[in-house]
């Protein structure tokens, strides 16, 4: 008799990524997968009773729920997992890691009380605001919206001057950002992807030429990056802080020492998988079987 496959349910966009792809194949290799669109979810409540529905059908009986959500649904999926969170099934982190994770002031906060080094951040909604605190920051300094990723939303400014007329346009958006002190760094910063208590891969980035910004997906380049314990560790806790099983923390090495930019929740593997000439997808499959082993 053949031993039943977990069942394992990835919830994403409709047009889901590459990245979902890749570790769907794997994982159709160890488990039994399906993959349902994040706004086809449902969720019933009656009586005590909640009921998570997948075109008008009760999903039930999964072993494992497989998250991918970005910051363009974070609200719907804060509210989906929230559900999943009362059923008690496996996934890589509760409803309140969304909340926080897709938002750059919250995790800088929580990071921050856990003693984790995080770049001087102020939060803003008006320029006068701004200027009233203007002294106390140092230039350069990046501006930021709260949720993005990719580097989208990140903008490099070399003083006041030019600190007050972005802020001028984000204030008529009606949207509030962080200024946060630059962090020299030669264009580069650290990606360290945390599976359980391990790290599954690591590679440095490089920001192409006259870019601040390190992400792939603005130009930057990946390579292999080994990291030592003191990095492995740090990483390790912003995800423990996090309250995630599963993240790619952005570490900028500083004439200080490290520090913690943020934590992706929804992290993309194309970048690092190459960069590191390894098979993630497989990695971050050997660590969901892991967790179905965890009692
Ligand atoms: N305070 C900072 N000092 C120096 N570089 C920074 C700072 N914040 C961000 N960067 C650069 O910009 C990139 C994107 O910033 P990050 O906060 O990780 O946002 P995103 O979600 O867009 O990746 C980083 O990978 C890093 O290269
Ligand atoms: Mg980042």
């Amino acid at each position: 008799m053949s031993e039943k496959k977990p069942k394992v349910l990835f919830i994403a966009p409709a047009q889901s990524s590459k990245t979902t792809h890749m570790i769907l194949e794997e994982a159709k290799k160890e488990f039994d997968c399906s993959l349902v669109p994040i706004y086809e979810l449902t969720i019933g409540m009656n009586k005590g009773k909640i009921k998570i529905m997948h075109k008008g059908r009760e999903l039930k009986g999964y072993d494992y729920i497989f998250p991918r959500i970005d910051s363009k649904r974070a609200e719907y999926g804060f509210d989906i997992i929230s559900a999943f969170d009362y059923t008690g099934v496996k996934k890589p982190y509760h409803a309140k890691t969304i909340r926080i994770a897709h938002d750059k002031f919250l995790t800088g906060l929580v990071l921050s009380k856990e003693g984790i080094p995080v770049p001087k951040t102020y939060l803003a909604k008006t320029k006068e605001a701004l200027r009233d605190i203007s002294r106390q920051i140092k230039f350069p300094a990046m501006i930021k919206l709260l949720s993005g990723s990719g580097g989208r939303g990140i903008i490099y400014v070399e003083d006041i001057n030019a600190l007050e007329s972005i802020m001028s346009s984000f204030e008529i958006l009606g949207q509030h950002i962080i200024v946060q002190e630059f962090v020299e760094s030669g264009g580069k910063d650290l990606r360290v992807l945390v599976a359980g208590d391990t790290i599954i891969g690591a590679m440095k980035r490089i920001a192409k030429n006259g870019e601040k910004r390190a992400n792939i997906c603005v130009g930057g380049t990946g390579e292999r990056y080994v990291p030592g314990d003191e990095i492995k560790e740090l990483s390790i806790k912003t995800a423990k802080a996090l309250d995630t099983r599963l993240c790619a923390v952005d570490i900028i090495e500083s004439s200080k020492g490290p520090v913690v930019l943020e934590a992706n929740i929804n992290f993309g593997i194309q970048g690092i998988s190459k960069a590191t000439d390894a098979n993630i997808a497989k990695k971050i499959v050997e660590f969901i079987a892991d967790e179905l082993k965890i009692k």
